[in-house]
């Protein structure tokens, strides 16, 4: 049985409960984190907790992350994942138990920490090198999807969405604008010019998105970060979406159209690669350390 941390306890995951009173049971009322590891390795793990401490300040959630590097990597190895080439940490935190208001409880309560380790899998790369296919489904989120809460529902329908019509992601189209995915962003590329939405309270600052848009400026490929409307997505030369479980996915059809070649287009591909790099390059850098 995996081995699950809660609110400072490493426990079998059979023994680990939480109250029904918990704000982010009876209200969506917590944040969230995944972050890769690679081989056992972190890769973003600061950034990833630096994103944390936001989301649980815009909340007013009060929790110090300091020990949680710790909690990350003790939780990767109670669950023997050091050597499988990607492993994951979630990690949530909600506002605590309290009864039932709409306002924040009014004595301090703690807030509730869990976090869970597994092992995940990039699909095979015959699918990878076919390119992925996604429909447009309407945005239903609130107005503060930059915040990484556990509210996910309309989230979860939009995906739910895409599978029901056969389709591998959704793409999230607010006002006439491709704003990201169900839980991954979005890029295009137009004539060599690599677009994706700017951060605002309409996007997640995605991790992988800034990794990715910093591997693009050292490979020289120019930048613009503007919103894309919908008309434009088949006009453009290549799709593809980024995301910790997702990395660097070339998106080749969308709404049953074809995308440029419809396979993944050249510059999907260097980034892609130019991530895989990255990623083998933080491994080695580990090792060489430590
Ligand atoms: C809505 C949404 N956008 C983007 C992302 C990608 O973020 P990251 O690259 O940090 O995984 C996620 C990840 O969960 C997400 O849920």
């Amino acid at each position: 049985m995996s081995i699950v941390y809660l609110n400072g306890e490493f426990m079998p995951k059979g023994e680990a409960s939480i109250s029904v009173d918990d704000r982010g049971f009876l209200l969506s009322d917590g944040v969230y984190e995944v972050t890769p590891f690679y081989g056992g390795v972190g890769f973003c793990l600061d950034r990833h907790l630096v994103r944390l401490e936001r989301s649980l300040r815009e909340l007013g959630i009060l929790f110090d992350t300091e020990g949680l590097t710790e909690v990350h990597h003790r939780l990767v190895a109670e669950n023997r994942l050091e050597n499988e080439i990607r492993a994951l940490v979630y990690l949530q935190v909600t506002r605590g138990v309290a009864p039932r208001t709409h306002y924040f409880p009014v004595e301090p309560v703690r807030p509730t920490v869990y976090a869970f380790a597994k092992p995940w899998e990039r699909p095979p790369e015959d699918e990878w090198s076919q390119g992925f296919t996604a429909i447009t489904v309407p945005d239903e989120r609130w107005l503060r999807v930059d915040i990484k809460t556990i509210s996910l529902l309309a989230n979860a329908l939009a995906f739910q969405a895409a599978r029901d019509a056969g389709a591998d992601d959704a793409l999230l189209v607010r006002n006439g604008v491709a704003i990201e995915g169900a839980h991954q962003n979005f890029f295009a590329v137009f004539d060599g010019t690599l677009v994706t939405h700017p951060e605002s309270n309409l996007i997640l600052p995605g991790i992988t998105r800034n990794v990715v848009l910093e591997l693009a400026g050292e490979c020289g490929i120019r930048v613009e970060q503007r919103p894309i409307c919908v008309g434009e997505l088949f006009d453009a030369d290549e799709l593809f979406f980024t995301g910790t479980t997702g990395e660097v996915r070339p998106c080749v059809q969308v709404d049953g159209e074809s995308i440029g070649s419809g396979l993944p287009g050249n510059v999907t591909v260097a980034l892609s690669q130019a991530f895989l790099n990255l990623v083998q390059e933080t491994k080695e850098g580990v090792a060489a350390v430590g």
